[in-house]
């Protein structure tokens, strides 16, 4: 990994229209991905990662959501600012996604080859005999066999898994240097994950690629990440290494999220299911969004918002105020 950035988003607040009211959705998100780096996005369902990955290209409807503030730098572009045909070549060339419903993403009515192939001839990258050359060598990257008679399938010809797949070959046609992968692996059984995603880091290593890795499963995050990126209700609440965040977890959220889960990630060592509800954008806490569901929580958390800093010299962010509580109650 090299200390090159290519992603940088700055105090990004994206607003969701509900009932004809725009409210927050996404507040003061702000992080950065190095070249050749895995940054994953975690936190649990409805917390907002979708609609952040889609924000960074602006995949996003405009008659629900509105950029309130906010900087997405692309190898130092600002994607809120280009103009639609640059984003356009950005979108099919330099950022790919995989998405975790295959079908959402494929053309019912076209067949596998022509997909694959469509994105690589458009943007010119070679003649159509090199692009199903590398069709085919992507598909058998992804572990898919019988190439040839896939490639002149239809989507619904295959099953979710094999579209899975499918999906992150198409994703690496026009050798992209971000993927942002919305939980590529979810429709697939345990093990053929694992077998995918160490296939994605050996592409990673050989493609030096940049990856925005989204998930709510922290063995696959821990497995495949260099840093992880917890996001609560729109707002994110810890981000830092993977053993910072896994290890040593700051943020209660974020031992709570640990401690939900039946595995060796707890702190604990108890089961414990988090309390409450996530609560939906309109419907955010004035103060920290986790006040309601902390067991942590004193008087300051309920009136402000935390903002997200060092806890260390290492560079471990956490927005939580029990990290400067004597300060608070001096
Ligand atoms: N197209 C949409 N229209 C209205 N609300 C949406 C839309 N997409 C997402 N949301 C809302 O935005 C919030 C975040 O959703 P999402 O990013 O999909 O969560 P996650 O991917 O973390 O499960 C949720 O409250 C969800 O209901
Ligand atoms: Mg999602």
């Amino acid at each position: 990994m090299s200390s090159e950035i290519i992603l940088k988003v700055s105090d990004l607040n994206l607003e969701l229209s509900k009932e004809g009211i725009f409210v927050p959705l996404l507040e003061n998100i702000n992080f950065e991905i190095r070249k050749g780096e895995v940054l994953a996005l975690v936190g649990e369902s409805g917390c907002g990662k979708s609609v952040c990955s889609s924000a960074i290209t602006k995949l996003l409807p405009k008659e629900f959501f509105r950029y309130a503030s906010g900087e997405i730098l692309f190898n130092g572009e600002d994607l809120l600012k280009v103009d639609q045909e640059t984003l356009r070549k950005i979108r099919g060339r330099k950022i790919s996604y995989v998405f975790q419903d295959p079908f959402s993403s494929l053309n019912p009515l076209s067949k596998i080859k022509n997909q694959m192939t469509e994105g690589f001839l458009n943007q010119g990258l070679g003649t159509y005999k090199e692009a199903i050359e590398k069709a085919e060598y992507l598909l058998g990257a992804v572990g898919i066999t019988d190439i040839k008679l896939r490639l002149d399938c239809y989507p619904h010809q295959l099953s979710g898994g094999i579209l899975q797949r499918v999906g992150i070959g198409m994703s690496l046609m026009c050798d992209p240097e971000l993927l942002i992968a919305d939980e590529p692996t979810s429709a697939l059984d345990v093990t053929v994950q694992a077998q995918l995603l160490d296939l994605l880091l050996k592409l990673k290593e050989k493609m030096n690629l940049s990856v925005l890795f989204i998930s709510h499963d922290f063995g696959l995050v821990s497995h495949i990440a260099d840093r992880i990126c917890v996001l609560y209700a729109g707002r994110i609440s810890e981000l830092g290494t993977v053993d910072q965040v896994l290890d040593t977890p700051n943020h209660p959220y974020t031992k709570d999220l640990l401690d939900s889960l039946p595995s060796h990630f707890s702190q604990t060592g108890v089961f414990r299911p988090i309390e409450g509800k996530l609560p939906s954008p309109g419907n955010y806490p004035k103060g920290c969004h986790y006040s309601d569901r902390c067991d942590s929580v004193f008087s300051h958390c309920k009136t402000t918002k935390p903002i997200l800093k060092n806890t260390d010299i290492t560079g471990h962010l956490s927005a939580c105020f029990l990290n400067d509580k004597k300060e608070l109650a001096g």
